[in-house]
């Protein structure tokens, strides 16, 4: 047994955007501990490339940012959240701002880009690499405070929580967390009155996705086996640009591309079709749709002729242009033999975002005392059916923020907490199986893509849930009998992180936003989350 355990106010899993923005923000009242399990800069935040959404020209308005994002998340959004996170992205950016991420600047204003499905330039970012500048500026910032401490390679495992209590309570509450040490080897315990869950969203549950490789669904699903709510996890964002290259599977081509001028054209093996540009016959806003549309039209013609790729052309715009937009996707390209200035960029649709995620309010409750969440990992309202872009990072910093205002104007609530059980390694031995971890791991990323894809059928969902219900039974009884590692506990929050999806998907008799199912083409004229109660 191991009886480390770590004490502070407020516990925080997740070092993105979301998480860095509640440390930040409660450290003026409270000491602050904040979890990683890598590297600190290893989530989607670190890997943003387009920007942040907010209405800062004269022209655009709230209500315009608000219409776009529920037109794009077609209308299953919370309006008043929506409202919420609209209206405060301004003060948001000037934070940012003033805790040094360089944004572009065009003269004294800020450079405004395009992404799809926004009717106004209204995307602030840092060339395109807008993610790493922001991870890098809240990081210098959590690293200077004094009552933030910032644990990295701590793999959380699950939320201790009543059950755990050396006297039970039965009151549900959330008490922090029992995580992995990578260098000690060992289960730790971290206590606290108040957690936040912000770890992200569940992307590598797809074959192909744009997101780092830790972004396995835990706090999905550890919030789900704890007890509360998951809401609308069948809408999974496919982002229509990622790179077709046979080794390098996870490189984004941002929106931006398409929002300055870039063309989605067929390539040579199209035959006679080859250089038509298809996007302005699917829709009127041609490339600039949103992304479930544009997404859906290149899986279309991928399938339609037989293609491995679509082609993405920016070219006609000019080397200077070009370099000077993208300098980042530039190199990166020019590194793998395609030089974006003079010809197209291969390109296919990957999984990106996942939109649904842990219930919580405006104020980042969730359905347990004293646990909030912020981030991917929520279904907040904002995104509904199929987030727009560039309001992902925009959610973190609102939510981020109002989770620790609520948590500090109701400080007196939250209880010192009681003794909790240490992990228990008693009765578990070491694997020798680490490769059928691996195995799993690659079997579920491979059906969801299959049959839990951009068009999904009840046949192909069900045939996922057969899968998942054979390879429950063997993962729960590796978790009984072996000693957990990093691998184990992802594997194990992957497989419940599908099986939301998959029963989620199922639930759904309408094809809306992200969720496009053969077998119920129709839009039902009442838009209704989608709620899974543990
Ligand atoms: P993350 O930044 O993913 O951080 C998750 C944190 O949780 C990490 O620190 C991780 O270590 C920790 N964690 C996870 N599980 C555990 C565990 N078990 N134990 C301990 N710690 C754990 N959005 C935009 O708005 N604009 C963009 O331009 C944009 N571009 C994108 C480009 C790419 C390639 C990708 C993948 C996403 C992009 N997004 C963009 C989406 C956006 O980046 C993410 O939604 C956002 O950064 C999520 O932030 P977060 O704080 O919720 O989680
Ligand atoms: C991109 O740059 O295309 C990603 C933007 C986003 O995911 O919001």
């Amino acid at each position: 047994m191991a009886d480390t355990t770590h004490v502070s106010d407020v516990l925080i899993i997740g070092s993105g955007a979301a998480g860095l923005t509640a440390a930040l923000n409660l450290a003026e009242h409270h000491k602050v501990t904040v979890l990683a399990k890598g590297k600190l800069n290893e989530g989607s935040t670190a890997w943003a490339q387009g920007g942040i959404a907010a209405v800062l020209e004269p022209g655009d308005t709230f209500e315009s940012h608000i219409e776009d994002t529920m037109i794009a998340g077609a209308g299953l959004n919370n309006r008043e959240t929506v409202e919420m996170v609209v209206e405060n992205a301004p003060v948001a950016i000037e934070r940012l701002a003033k805790l040094g991420v360089p944004f572009n600047t065009d003269g004294n204003t800020l450079h405004l880009t395009r992404e799809g499905g926004h009717s106004h330039r209204r995307i602030v970012h840092v060339d395109d690499a807008t993610g790493w500048a922001v991870q890098e500026a809240l990081l210098r910032a959590a690293h200077a405070h004094p009552n933030i401490t910032l644990v990295p390679d701590q793999v959380v495992i699950d939320l201790a929580t009543s059950r755990h209590e050396e006297r039970y309570s039965g009151a549900g509450t959330v008490w922090g967390v029992y995580a992995y040490d990578k260098e000690a080897g060992h289960v730790r315990l971290f206590t606290a009155r108040a957690t936040v869950l912000a770890t992200g969203g569940a992307g590598r549950t797809y074959l192909f996705s744009t997101a780092p490789r830790g972004a396995t669904g835990d706090g999905i699903a550890m919030a789900w086996r704890a007890g509360c709510r998951i809401s609308n996890m069948e809408m999974m964002q496919f982002h229509p640009t990622c790179l077709y290259n046979l080794e390098v599977k996870n490189f984004l081509i941002t929106e931006a591309v398409r929002g300055e001028g870039g063309h989605l054209l067929l390539p040579p093996d199209a035959g006679d079709e080859a250089g038509y540009r298809f996007m302005p016959d699917v829709d009127a806003r041609a490339e600039l749709a949103p992304r479930d549309i544009v997404a859906r039209a290149i899986d279309h013609e991928i399938k339609r002729l037989g293609l491995d790729y679509v082609h993405l052309d920016i070219s006609h715009k000019g080397p200077e242009f070009v370099k000077h937009h993208f300098p980042t996707i530039h190199a990166r390209l020019l590194d793998l033999g395609i030089d974006m200035t003079r010809e197209p960029i291969p390109v296919v649709p990957a999984q990106h975002y996942t939109c649904g995620g842990v219930v919580v309010d405006r104020h980042g409750r969730t359905d347990l005392p004293n646990l909030y969440a912020a981030g991917e990992v929520t279904q907040s309202g904002l995104h509904g059916a199929n987030r727009l872009a560039s309001n992902s990072l925009l959610e973190c910093f609102v939510f981020g923020e109002a989770a620790a205002n609520h948590i500090t104007a109701n400080w007196g609530d939250f209880a010192p907490p009681p003794a909790i059980r240490p992990w228990d390694e008693s009765r578990v031995a070491d694997s020798d199986e680490e490769v059928v971890i691996k195995q799993n791991w690659t079997e579920i990323r491979r059906f969801m893509w299959n049959y839990v894809g951009i068009v999904r059928t009840t046949k192909r969902l069900e045939r996922a849930a057969h899968r998942i219900k054979m390879l429950g039974d063997e993962i729960a009884d590796y978790y009984g009998h072996f000693r957990v590692t990093p691998d184990l506990i992802e594997l194990r929050n992957l497989h419940q992180a599908a099986d939301l999806i998959v029963k989620s998907a199922l639930h759904r008799h309408e094809s809306r936003g992200l969720h496009y199912t053969l077998d119920y083409p129709e839009t039902l004229d009442v838009a209704v989350d989608t709620v899974l109660v543990p």
